[in-house]
């Protein structure tokens, strides 16, 4: 199954607090943009990438593109305030009714075995995501009191990627728009339009890149990979 992705990139990196985008970050000497493009560069089933970049790295990041020879990166949009505002821009250049996958920059560790997993599934249901089974108890807690602790077995970490087709997602984010609804990933704007999401169980590697420690995790990722 054949499909597209969309990669929002157009972070700063606030919470990394490395003084640039914590994409270019690198991690055994090449940048954590780089090796996520480079997932997507080697799947043969990736027709297409289109990158959602903000305005003062796109000099950095066209080199970079060039210099790795990604030439699957065929969009690059300016992205916005919010990371739905970035994929909303990216998602208006996307026209047919394929898959569409939606894939953080900053999750460097995703492999292809698991793209073709979601991809799988999102072709059969229509709605895709990845994600792990909490390991952690989880509580509810207000104003530092708990107020129930929360069963466990039913609730999942969820990551990226999110795979849709792409008329659902087209027509989940114009919904969204128009009621000023901002979600924290595609899949919550995709349930409120009413269609199912399905989960497939992913990865405990498939981190995202967000705070300084987990250039520690990532060292051991890349480090157990290589051996
Ligand atoms: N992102 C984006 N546009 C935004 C905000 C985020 O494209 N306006 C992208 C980031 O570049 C990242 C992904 O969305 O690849 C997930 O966001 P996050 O991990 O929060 O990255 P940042 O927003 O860069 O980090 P922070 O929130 O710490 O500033
Ligand atoms: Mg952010």
């Amino acid at each position: 199954m054949t499909y597209q992705v969309i990669i929002p990139a157009a972070g700063q990196g606030k919470r990394m607090g490395a003084g640039k985008n914590k994409l270019l970050l690198e991690l055994n000497g090449i940048p954590v943009l780089v090796h996520t493009l480079k997932v997507f560069e080697a799947d043969e089933a990736c027709t297409g990438i289109i990158l959602a970049i903000h305005p003062q790295d796109e000099v950095e990041f066209r080199e970079l593109i060039k210099k790795y020879k990604l030439t699957k990166v065929n969009g690059l949009v300016l992205g916005g305030i919010e990371r739905q505002h970035s994929i909303f821009n990216a998602l208006k250049t996307v026209t047919g009714n394929g898959l569409i996958l939606v894939h953080d920059a900053a999750r460097p560790f995703i492999q292809k075995e698991h793209i073709h997993r979601l991809t799988e599934s999102a072709a059969k249901t229509g709605a895709a995501i990845m994600g792990v089974p909490a390991k952690d108890t989880m509580k509810r807690a207000k104003n530092g009191v708990v107020e129930a602790t929360v069963e466990r077995s039913s609730l999942w970490a969820v990551q990226t990627p999110q795979a849709f087709r792409i008329p659902l997602l087209i027509k989940a984010y114009e919904k969204a728009e128009k009621d000023c609804f901002l979600g924290t990933d595609d899949a919550s704007l995709v349930e409120r339009s009413g269609h199912p999401v399905t989960i497939v169980e992913g990865d405990y590697d498939n981190i995202k890149i967000t705070t300084p420690e987990d250039l520690y995790f990532a060292e051991a990722i890349l480090k157990k990979r290589n051996n």
